[in-house]
C-alpha cells in the first residue's frame, strides 16, 4: 500500500500492478487558468521530489507517462466535500481530478506521495486509485512568532510542509509580552519600538505590511488561509511597554523577555484603551484576506471576571466593526460570547461547563488540546527543548485523539476542525522549530483529515517512516522518535 499521510478515504491498488517509471513523465493541464496554475505547481514539486524535470506539456511523448489535471464537478469523495479529489495512476494517462482548486492541489500532494524510490530502477509511481475528502474543513497550525520571531523564509518553509499534509490554515500569534510582530499603520511605534525583544534574546523583528502581503499570497497559492492573532486583553506587555496611557499610572511597563505568562493586561476604563483596540484591529482587518481575526482572550489572570467580560464584548464589537468574524481562546466562553464567536480549545485542565454553555449558545469550536496538539511540549522528560505543563506529547499522543468527543457536552457537529499549536518560548531556529513540528504535525494532519474508522496507529507508524526520506532531502529536521522504525 502507498504511504499517504493523511490516510485517504479510500485507496485501491490493482493486484500485481508494477510501479511506473517517471522517465518522460509530463503533466497536462485542463483548459482553465486554475488547472494550468496547479499543473505548474505540480511540475515544481514533482521535479524536486523526483530529481528529474517533470514539465507541463500539451501532450505526452508517444509511450511516455502523463498525468492530466482536471477540474471536474463530479470528482472527489463520496460526500461532495469541496476539498475532495481523485487520483488515478492505473489509467493511461493518469489523472488528478477535483471539483475545486483546493481539491486539485490536495490531489497533487497525494500524487507526490505515490512516488517511491527503487535502488535499481530509480523513481517510480505506484499504481493506485485514491478517492478522498477531509473530515474537517478547518485544518490548521497556530504558530507563535511573538516569543521568538521567525522571518518570512522560515514561514514559507512551514507553509510548504502544511500544504504537503493538506492543512489549510496558518494561524499566526503575532503579539505577546515579548514582542509586537506586525506593522500596524495607525500605531507604527508598536512594531518599530516593541519588536527588539524575544525569549532567546536573538530572534527579534516583525512582519512589514509587504511581508504580510507576500506571506498571504504564498499561502493562498497553496490553499492556506493566514489567520492573524493580536492577543488581548492579557499577553499585552509589548503594547504597554510603548504606551503609558494604557496603564493606570500612566507609566510604560518594562520590556519583557521572560517565560512567565498571565501578568500583563489592558485596563478597560482608561480612555486610551478602546481606541487602541479599534486601531490595531482595524489595521489588522485592513491587511487580512481571511474572514477571521483571532483576538486572543487567554490567560488574562490579573483581570477580575467582570472587567474580563467587558473586554470580551468590546473585542467582539471591535472585530464586527471591521467586517470580520472573531475567534478567541477558550477562556472567552466565561463571558457571554456571541453565538458567532469561534472558540479555540487548548487547556484540558479547565472546567468544561463554560464551553458546554457556549456550545448551547451556538458557538463552534477549533480543537487544540495541549496534551495532544501542542507541539512545543517535550517528547520525553529529558528532551532538550520544549515545555511540559500540558504533559509529555509523544507522536502517539498527537495521533490518538478524537476532536468530536474531546469535550463532553460539546456536540461533535459543532467542531469546525483542528489546529496543532507551537509556542516558541524555547525555540528560536528553523532546526528547532521543525524538530518539534515533525513528525507530530503529520499526526495532527491525520486527526484533522481522516475519518476515525480509517485511522490506525500501527499503519500510520509505517507511513511516517516512509516520509522521513523526503524530509531529509528537503533539509527538514525531525525528531527520530523511538515510536517509529525509521529507515
Ligand atoms: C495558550 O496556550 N495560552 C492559548
Amino acid at each position: 500500500m502507498p504511504s499517504i499521510i493523511p490516510q485517504p478515504e479510500s485507496v485501491t491498488t490493482p493486484a500485481g500492478a508494477s510501479p511506473i517509471h517517471v522517465d518522460g513523465l509530463v503533466l497536462i493541464a485542463g483548459p482553465t487558468a486554475t488547472e494550468h496554475r496547479v499543473a505548474l505547481q505540480a511540475s515544481t514539486l514533482l521535479s524536486a521530489d523526483a530529481g528529474v524535470t517533470v514539465p507541463v506539456a500539451e501532450a505526452p511523448e508517444p509511450g511516455a507517462p502523463a498525468v492530466i489535471l482536471h477540474l471536474d464537478a463530479s470528482a472527489g469523495s463520496t460526500d461532495g466535500h469541496a476539498d475532495g479529489y481523485e487520483v488515478n495512476t492505473t489509467t493511461r494517462p493518469m489523472s488528478v481530478r477535483a471539483a475545486s482548486a483546493a481539491g486539485l492541489f490536495h490531489g497533487v500532494q497525494t500524487l507526490r506521495q505515490l512516488l517511491t524510490r527503487d535502488a535499481d530502477r530509480g523513481v517510480l509511481i505506484e499504481q493506485a486509485v485514491v478517492v478522498d475528502a477531509p473530515r474537517y474543513s478547518w485544518r490548521g497550525l497556530t504558530l507563535d512568532i511573538a516569543r521568538n520571531f521567525f522571518p518570512l523564509d522560515i514561514l514559507e518553509d512551514v507553509i510548504d510542509v502544511l500544504a504537503a499534509y493538506k492543512f489549510n490554515v496558518l494561524h499566526l500569534h503575532l503579539t505577546d509580552d515579548q514582542g509586537w510582530r506586525i506593522e500596524s499603520p495607525s500605531r507604527p511605534e508598536l512594531a518599530k519600538f516593541s519588536s527588539d525583544t524575544s525569549n532567546s534574546g536573538k530572534a527579534e523583528g516583525y512582519l512589514t505590511l509587504a511581508d504580510f502581503r507576500q506571506l498571504q499570497d504564498y499561502a493562498a497559492e497553496r490553499c492556506i488561509s493566514v489567520i492573524p492573532e493580536i492577543d488581548m486583553p492579557g499577553h499585552t506587555n509589548a503594547a504597554t511597554a510603548i504606551y503609558g496611557e494604557l496603564r493606570p499610572d500612566g507609566q510604560p511597563t518594562e520590556k519583557y523577555e521572560g517565560m512567565e505568562v498571565g501578568f500583563s493586561q489592558l485596563t478597560f476604563d482608561l480612555p486610551a484603551t478602546a481606541p487602541f483596540i479599534r486601531d490595531v484591529l482595524g489595521d489588522l482587518a485592513g491587511i487580512t484576506d481571511a474572514p477571521y481575526l483571532h483576538v486572543g482572550g487567554d490567560e488574562a489572570l490579573t483581570l477580575g471576571k467582570q472587567e474580563y467580560a467587558k473586554f470580551i464584548t468590546l473585542l467582539e464589537e471591535a472585530v464586527a466593526e471591521t467586517g470580520k468574524k472573531v475567534i478567541m481562546w477558550q477562556e472567552a466562553a466565561a463571558a457571554p460570547t456571541q453565538p458567532g464567536t469561534v472558540l479555540q480549545y487548548w487547556d484540558t485542565r479547565a472546567d468544561t461547563a463554560p464551553f458546554v454553555a457556549a456550545a448551547q449558545r451556538g458557538s463552534r469550536f477549533i480543537m487544540s488540546p495541549g496534551n495532544h496538539a501542542y507541539l512545543d511540549m517535550k517528547y520525553t522528560a529529558d528532551y532538550e527543548r520544549g515545555q511540559d505543563w500540558a504533559g509529555l506529547v509523544e507522536l502517539r499522543d498527537s495521533y490518538e485523539w478524537d476532536p468530536a468527543t474531546l469535550i463532553e457536552g460539546v456536540p461533535g457537529d459543532q467542531v469546525d476542525g483542528v489546529e496543532a499549536a507551537i509556542w516558541t518560548e524555547t525555540l528560536s531556529t528553523r532546526e528547532q522549530l521543525f524538530d518539534m513540528l515533525l513528525p507530530r504535525l503529520t499526526a495532527v494532519a491525520e486527526v484533522a483529515w481522516t475519518a476515525p474508522e480509517r485511522k490506525d496507529w500501527e499503519d500510520y507508524r509505517t507511513r511516517v517512516a516512509a516520509a522521513a526520506d523526503g524530509w531529509r532531502r528537503q533539509g527538514l529536521t525531525f525528531h527520530e522518535t523511538p515510536q517509529v522504525d525509521w529507515n
